[in-house]
């Protein structure tokens, strides 16, 4: 398989390094201490086009490919994780799902507004008691004829109060167990919809995690995403492209910690030489190398299955599982060649590893990812 890329992709990766370099970095610190949302940044990305790179131009997407979406994350993971997870949610879990899946009017009526960053977008499926366990939706959408009454709790929800549109998962017949599930549009703003309190998280800490509360919402049918019973299988099939995006994401978390500890390692000097002249270190750093290649090479893979029209199922479960294991082993080691200094928040690798935790639980536990894989390759 060719893994080069082509001119285009080249300057994708270009821009989203600058937009890095230029927009995030001299901010991110602060953002990750205050827990503040990257607005403005945000803005910019969408402006960029970055926020919906996959979706058809008459929708107002870039319309890229899915190899050109990962090169973006990767390079805007190095630096902030807690911003390529806005553009990860919003490209792979509600943009793309949106328009594979959504009807001519959703499109135009959401899908616009939405791959240009005019607005941000949330997916909605974990709940306090189901969160890998998803066919065990509590959440209820209760079918009135030309309407549905959603009650229920959403946790854990990406985007969760910057969103203006929520894709959220509810259980319609519980007799019919996954077929009696159902994809809808939920606008913020509609009467008993509550956004619940912040989440004052571990790691990527600038993005924005808040439960969501449902009272007797009012959502009318043409906001059901497909045919009635098609919400489980739309959230699997969106989630399994997700999970591509978070590879990229954890690859990118993994690159930037091993970018830095090399620059560090030729800085820094002990027993009378730069430490990247012990072999202590530099055999770290060949490990480091050699994984995030390896994750890389799985990452394209998954991409190019999905640009290729190929099953994408397995190797989007084997790169996340794969790049969120380099991405924690990594950050970890390049902490530790950065010494006393890697404690210290100024030297970056310490948020990095803590952002790189998630990337092992969202989207899919690595547990969930052995379950897939394993699935997959038994059947
Ligand atoms: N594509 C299409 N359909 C799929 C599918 C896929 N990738 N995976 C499963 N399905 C279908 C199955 O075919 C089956 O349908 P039929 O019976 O009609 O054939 C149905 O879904 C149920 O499948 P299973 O019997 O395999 O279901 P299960 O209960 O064993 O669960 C699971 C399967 C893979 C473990 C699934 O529950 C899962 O992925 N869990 C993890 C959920 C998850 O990722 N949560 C993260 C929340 S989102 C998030 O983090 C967002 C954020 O804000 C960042």
């Amino acid at each position: 398989m060719d893994f080069s890329l082509n001119e285009e992709q080249k300057l994708i990766q270009e821009a989203a390094r600058d937009f890095a370099q230029t927009e995030l970095l001299a901010e991110v610190i602060e953002r990750d201490d205050a827990q503040r949302f990257p607005t403005e940044e945000i803005k910019k990305l969408g402006e960029l086009g970055f926020l919906g790179m996959m979706v058809d131009p008459k929708y107002g997407g870039s319309g890229l490919d899915t190899l050109s979406y990962v090169i973006a994350m990767e390079e805007i993971s190095k630096i902030d994780a807690s911003t390529s997870v806005v553009m990860s949610v919003n490209n792979s879990l509600v943009c793309w799902g949106l328009e594979k899946f959504g009807s001519e009017e959703q499109k135009e009526k959401y899908l616009t507004k939405l791959s240009t960053g005019e607005q941000i977008g949330a997916f909605c499926l974990s709940e306090p008691e189901a969160g890998s366990d998803a066919t065990s939706q509590k959440t209820t959408a209760v079918d009135m004829g030309d309407h549905y009454i959603v009650n229920g709790t959403k946790n854990w929800i990406t985007n969760g109060g910057t969103a203006s549109t929520y894709i959220v998962i509810a259980q319609t017949d519980k007799d019919k167990k996954h077929r009696g599930i159902n994809a809808l549009i939920i606008e913020k703003g509609t009467p008993g919809f509550e956004i619940g309190p912040k989440e004052n998280k571990l790691g990527i800490r600038g993005s924005d995690t808040h439960s969501l509360i449902f009272n007797d919402v009012k959502v009318p049918k043409e906001n059901r995403i497909g045919e009635d019973g098609f919400g489980f299988k739309f959230a699997m099939k969106t989630l399994a492209g997700g999970r591509i995006g978070i590879a990229a994401q954890a690859l990118g978390i993994a690159a930037g910690a091993y970018e830095l500890a090399l620059k560090y390692s030729k800085e820094r000097k002990a027993f009378g030489t730069e430490i990247s002249n012990h072999q202590a270190i530099a055999f770290k750093l060949a490990d480091m190398h050699t994984e995030i290649q390896a994750a890389r090479l799985l990452v394209y893979q998954s991409a190019l299955d999905k640009d290729n029209d190929r099953d994408y199922d397995l190797s989007g479960a084997m790169a996340k599982l794969y790049a969120s294991k380099v991405a924690m082993e990594t950050t970890v080691e390049a902490v530790q060649i950065h010494g006393g200094n890697g404690f210290v928040k100024d030297y970056h690798v310490e948020r990095l590893m803590r952002d790189a935790k998630i990337t092992q639980i969202y989207e899919g536990t690595s547990e969930i990812q052995k379950i897939v894989i394993s699935r997959s390759i038994l059947k």
